[in-house]
Parts: structure tokens; C-alpha cells; sequence
């Protein structure tokens, strides 16, 4: 098989590459370049291998996943050696028009997963830019192996899907403090205990969530007139919980749509 290359071996890279791993790609067929010190050596744990631009390997796909200040380098990079490389930028923010009027030669497709694909149950956003639709199969196809993709058919919904589903498990754990510190507490300290019960409990909610029913109906599963549910919600109500949460999302959006304008 042709290889699929990380260029960034950080959160994101080693998220897919673990998802990518258990779906049953070989290891010997993912390879990275990383500067990293500490990455290198969580990637070589992983058995991965690195990889060199001066070798010219028969490369599948070159899957970008740095910081956004790096990426305009790492892509001019990869299309200076390569003939038509095929690019899968996983980079927040950076619009196809910016790598593009750097080099040409290139088939790219933007994508926007999140880190849940080391569980194999990542969303990923998909979108076509320039590379065949050959290509573009093979891409959905790996992305389908780390969880679900969604394509998109307009680049600028790439910012929604970034603040919605690229940053999305960072709102939940950041949501979740609060019950990390309340059970903390029950559990005597206890953090694995504390984590199994978390986790538990929003394994519960991820699979009621597959029974068709929309949100509100499903807070009716849980609520009683005039119970604890009842009351916690009327209060979140009062506090416009919502419209908070809302807006932290738009903030994320907003700022992924600056740092296209910013690069
Ligand atoms: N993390 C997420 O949940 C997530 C989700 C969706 C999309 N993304 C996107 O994925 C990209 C990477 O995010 P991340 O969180 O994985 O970042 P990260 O953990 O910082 O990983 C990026 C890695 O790439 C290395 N790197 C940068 N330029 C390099 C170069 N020229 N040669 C070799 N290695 C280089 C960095 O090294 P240094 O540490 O030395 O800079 C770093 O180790 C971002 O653009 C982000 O928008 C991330």
C-alpha cells in the first residue's frame, strides 16, 4: 500500500493515526515528519516511522496537521518535492485560496476532524478542493475508518464545522469540571473512580442519543414534573445556560474565520 504521511505528529495526528491503526491500517504504512521531541517519541511508541522528503517514497496522501502559523511553509515544502502530491490539510482557519497561490501542483482536500477519532468516533469535515474525485474517494475512505464524515459542499462551512465539532470535546470536558469536582468529592478523591462514573455516564448519553429522539424529548426520559431534573433545568433556564454556551461556540467560529484572514 502507498503510505499516508502526517506532516505534524501532535494531538490531532496522533489521534488519526491511532483511530487508523485499530480500523486495521498496517503501521509500516503511516510515517511522519515531526520536529517535536516529546511527539517523536509518543509516535515511535506507537510504531509508526519517520518519514523524509528527500526519500521519494510512494505517498498516498501527505496529511497536514500543524499549528496554522506553520502550514503555508509545510505545504510549499511538500509541493517542492512532490511532482503532484495529494494534501489533506487538517489546519483550522486556512483557506484553500492561501495554499493555492503558493503552489498549484497539488491535489488538495480540507478536512476537519476532532480528537475522538482515536476512538474511531470522530466527525471529520470533508471538503474537495482541487484533487480528483478518485482522490477525494480514497480520503473519505480513510476518514470513515476513524468515524463518521460529513461533505461539505461550501469551504466557508468549514468554520462552523470547526467551532461546532474541531473544538466540541474540549466544551464537554470543560463543562464536565464541574462534575469531576462534585464526584471528586463523593469518590473520597478517588480519580479513576471519578473518571469510570463520568465516562459511564456519558457513554449512557451517547447511545440514547441514537434512538431518534431529539433533545428535548429525550430530557423528557430523564425528568419528572416538580423532580430534581425539573428544577435543574428551570434553573439553567433562568441563567440562559443556552444562550452562553451558544456564544462561546460563535466566539470559536469567529476566531477560526480570523486566523484565515491572519495567515
Ligand atoms: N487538536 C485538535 O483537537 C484539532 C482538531 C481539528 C483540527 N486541528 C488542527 O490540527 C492542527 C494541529 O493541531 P494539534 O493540536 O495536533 O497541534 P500540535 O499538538 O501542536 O501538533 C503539531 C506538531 O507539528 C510539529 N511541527 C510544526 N511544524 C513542523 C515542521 N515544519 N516540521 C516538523 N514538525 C512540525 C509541531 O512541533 P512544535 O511543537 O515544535 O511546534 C507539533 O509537534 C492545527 O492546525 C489545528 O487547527 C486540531
Amino acid at each position: 500500500m502507498k503510505k499516508i504521511v502526517f506532516y505534524g505528529g501532535g494531538n490531532i495526528a496522533q489521534a488519526n493515526i491511532k483511530g487508523l491503526i485499530s480500523s486495521g491500517i498496517k503501521k509500516q504504512d503511516i510515517l511522519y515528519i515531526e520536529r517535536n521531541i516529546k511527539n517523536k517519541e509518543i509516535l515511535n511508541k506507537i510504531g509508526v516511522k519517520e518519514f523524509s522528503l528527500e526519500k521519494k517514497f510512494d505517498v498516498e496522501f501527505f496529511i497536514l496537521a500543524v499549528k496554522p502559523k506553520d502550514a503555508l511553509n509545510a505545504y510549499a515544502e511538500i509541493c517542492i518535492n512532490y511532482n503532484k502530491p495529494k494534501i489533506i490539510s487538517l489546519v483550522a482557519g486556512i483557506k484553500s485560496k492561501k495554499y493555492l497561490s503558493i503552489a498549484n501542483n497539488a491535489e488538495l482536500i480540507r478536512g476537519m476532524p476532532n480528537t475522538a477519532a482515536e476512538f474511531n468516533k470522530a466527525n471529520t469535515a470533508l471538503i474537495n478542493i482541487s484533487s480528483s474525485n478518485a482522490s477525494f474517494k480514497k480520503a473519505k475512505n480513510i476518514f470513515s475508518k476513524v468515524g463518521i464524515i460529513l461533505e461539505l459542499d461550501k469551504e466557508s462551512k468549514m468554520d462552523d464545522f470547526t467551532g461546532l465539532i474541531g473544538s466540541g470535546p474540549a466544551y464537554f470536558f470543560y463543562l464536565l469540571k464541574v462534575y469531576e469536582k462534585r464526584i471528586l468529592k463523593m469518590c473520597d478523591g478517588d480519580i479513576k473512580k471519578t473518571n469510570e462514573i463520568i465516562g459511564n455516564l456519558l457513554e449512557g448519553v451517547s447511545l440514547s442519543s441514537r434512538n431518534n429522539l431529539n433533545m428535548d424529548e429525550l430530557i423528557e426520559t430523564v425528568a419528572s414534573k416538580k423532580g430534581t431534573t425539573e428544577a435543574g433545568i428551570k434553573e439553567f433556564k433562568s441563567l440562559k445556560v443556552l444562550n452562553s454556551f451558544e456564544k462561546g461556540i460563535i466566539a470559536a467560529i469567529k476566531r477560526s474565520k480570523e486566523i484565515s484572514n491572519e495567515s
